[in-house]
């Protein structure tokens, strides 16, 4: 055998070896080790933090929520690192880095401006400034802790309340309130204090870990009720957060965000399912977002405290660390970007496809060639097909969340696809 050849060979092997190694420290039993050693995690664990009980500070904002400067005082670590989010402010335009989109969400506000998300601390701007039309309150649900305290107080009228009035109530950014209500001082217990996430999970938020389901108010799928314009999520459990039975969800009361003028067809725009896609993945079971988010820190003075920067893992040594608890001997950070970088080229592949077949679509539907009712069937594929796509494109963590359900998205997206243009004689 030529050197090369029995090299190669060699090294086949030991990948071989190598996966079995891998794979086998990942089988099932494995991760009832991982989860009964769920406090072991990196240098500093959950267990390091001791914050005791202390008492609320007067609020002094006009709507009765405990500020972020109310808090300084007692908690000046927590404080600093929620306002460093505003080192966070890069945007990109989607509609520039990908052209197709504007085919796609032609006729809705996303085909005029789409940028990319930044930090919490720029939530308020980045909704006063958009160039997407908005002429209810509710666009507010997810951008201060002013608004949910203001259906908190005088319910779900407000979300129809006219944008403007509204946002001149509205005092902070993203803020403690969002998450830990008026009790951060319990020792910074978390409080749900959106309230369609009870009204929707009813019982089953016991499920989820406060630590997921804090972040979960926001970073979800979400639609506005037909009748009073309500902030909903569209499913009752975890089990159903899957975008086939979200989708089922949406068809049985004939829900649709607009309808597109080109191609006649009512579609879906899928907002930023993390949760959704994070929970069905393989860390669910054992980590929540904080885990992989939110590093946890010694102040000089010995404090330890979970920072309130909310950070890429990928960028931060603490969480990194976390990783190697569990991920020994991977660069987990050339791990990660190569899998982003598999599901983006899919993206880019797919999404072109999908703008073929909206133009085909759009076609069709001018010139007549199809009856009513053929025309309607493919409406309906291209809506599925759309829907699939987007909800792998809008998600934030390219993959890295949950590269399976990404890539079943695309898949599903590119099987709807070749059967709508064959529908269409394409
Ligand atoms: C986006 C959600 C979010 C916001 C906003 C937020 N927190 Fe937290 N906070 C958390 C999470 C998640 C934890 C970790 C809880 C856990 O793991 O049990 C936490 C933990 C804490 C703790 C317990 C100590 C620690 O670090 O684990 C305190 C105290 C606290 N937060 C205070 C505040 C204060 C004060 C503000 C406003 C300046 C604030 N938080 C804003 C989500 C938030
Ligand atoms: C009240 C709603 C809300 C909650 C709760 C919330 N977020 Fe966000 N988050 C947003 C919004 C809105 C943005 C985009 C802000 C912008 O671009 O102006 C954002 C942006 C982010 C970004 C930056 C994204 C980027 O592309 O740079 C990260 C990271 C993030 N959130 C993580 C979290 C984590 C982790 C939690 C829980 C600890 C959380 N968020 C809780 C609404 C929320
Ligand atoms: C196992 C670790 C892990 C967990 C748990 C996790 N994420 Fe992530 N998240 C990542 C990685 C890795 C990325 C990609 C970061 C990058 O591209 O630099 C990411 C990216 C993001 C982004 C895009 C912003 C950015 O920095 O790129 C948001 C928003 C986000 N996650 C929110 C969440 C939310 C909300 C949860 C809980 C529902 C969560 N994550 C749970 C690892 C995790
Ligand atoms: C508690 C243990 C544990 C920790 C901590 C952990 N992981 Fe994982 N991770 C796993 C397991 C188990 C799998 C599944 C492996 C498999 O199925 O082959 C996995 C798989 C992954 C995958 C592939 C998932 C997919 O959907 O393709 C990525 C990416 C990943 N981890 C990134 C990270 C990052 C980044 C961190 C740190 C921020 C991290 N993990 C921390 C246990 C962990």
């Amino acid at each position: 055998m030529e050197t090369k050849k029995l090299l190669k060979w060699i090294g086949a092997a030991a990948a071989l070896v190598l996966a079995v190694v891998f794979l086998g420290g990942f089988a099932s039993g494995e991760l009832k080790y991982f989860l009964k050693n769920r406090g072991a995690l990196g240098p500093l664990t959950r267990d390091d933090i001791a914050y005791e009980t202390i008492e609320a500070p007067a609020a002094t904002s006009k709507d009765g929520t405990i500020n972020a400067s109310d808090w300084a005082a007692a908690y000046p670590e927590i404080v600093a690192t929620m306002g460093a989010n505003k080192e966070n402010s890069y945007v990109t335009s989607y509609l520039e880095q990908d052209p197709y989109l504007v085919n796609i969400y032609e006729g809705y506000g996303f085909a005029k401006d789409y940028g990319s998300a930044r930090g919490h601390e720029y939530t308020l701007e980045d909704v006063a400034k958009t160039q997407r039309p908005h002429a209810n309150a509710n666009c507010l649900t997810c951008k201060t802790p002013n608004f949910a305290k203001l259906v908190n107080d005088r319910g779900v009228s407000v979300y129809t309340m006219p944008f403007d009035e509204a946002m001149a109530l509205m005092e902070e950014n993203i803020s403690c309130y969002t998450c830990h209500g008026n009790d951060a001082g319990n020792a910074g217990a978390l409080v749900v204090t959106h309230s369609y996430v009870n009204k929707a999970l009813g019982d089953n938020v016991a499920t989820i870990d406060p630590a997921t389901l804090s972040c979960g108010q926001c970073h979800i799928e979400y639609y506005f009720t037909p009748e009073d314009k309500e902030t909903m999520m569209p499913y009752h459990s975890v089990e159903a957060m899957t975008p086939e039975a979200i989708l089922a969800y949406y068809d049985s009361f004939g829900f649709y965000d607009w309808e597109q003028e080109s191609t006649g067809a009512k579609l879906l725009k899928a907002q930023h399912p993390e949760m959704e896609t994070f929970l069905q993945g393989k860390h669910a079971a054992v980590l929540n977002c904080a885990d992989c988010h939110m590093p946890i820190e010694r102040t000089e003075d010995g404090k330890v405290y979970h920072s309130h920067e909310l950070v890429s893992p990928l960028e931060n040594e603490e969480l990194l660390a976390n990783c190697a608890t569990c991920h020994e001997d991977t660069d987990m950070v050339n791990m990660v970007r190569r899998l982003q970088e598999r599901i983006t080229a899919r993206e880019t592949e797919v999404g072109n496809k999908l703008a073929e077949f909206n133009d085909a679509l759009a076609e069709a539907n001018a010139n007549g060639t199809l009856s009513e009712e053929d025309l309607e069937k493919v409406r309906k594929v291209y809506r599925e097909a759309q829907w699939f796509f987007d909800f792998c494109y809008v998600e934030n963590s390219e993959g890295a969340h949950n590269s399976e359900l990404a890539n079943r998205c695309l898949d599903t997206a590119e099987e709807k696809i070749v059967l709508g243009m064959e529908l269409l004689g394409r």
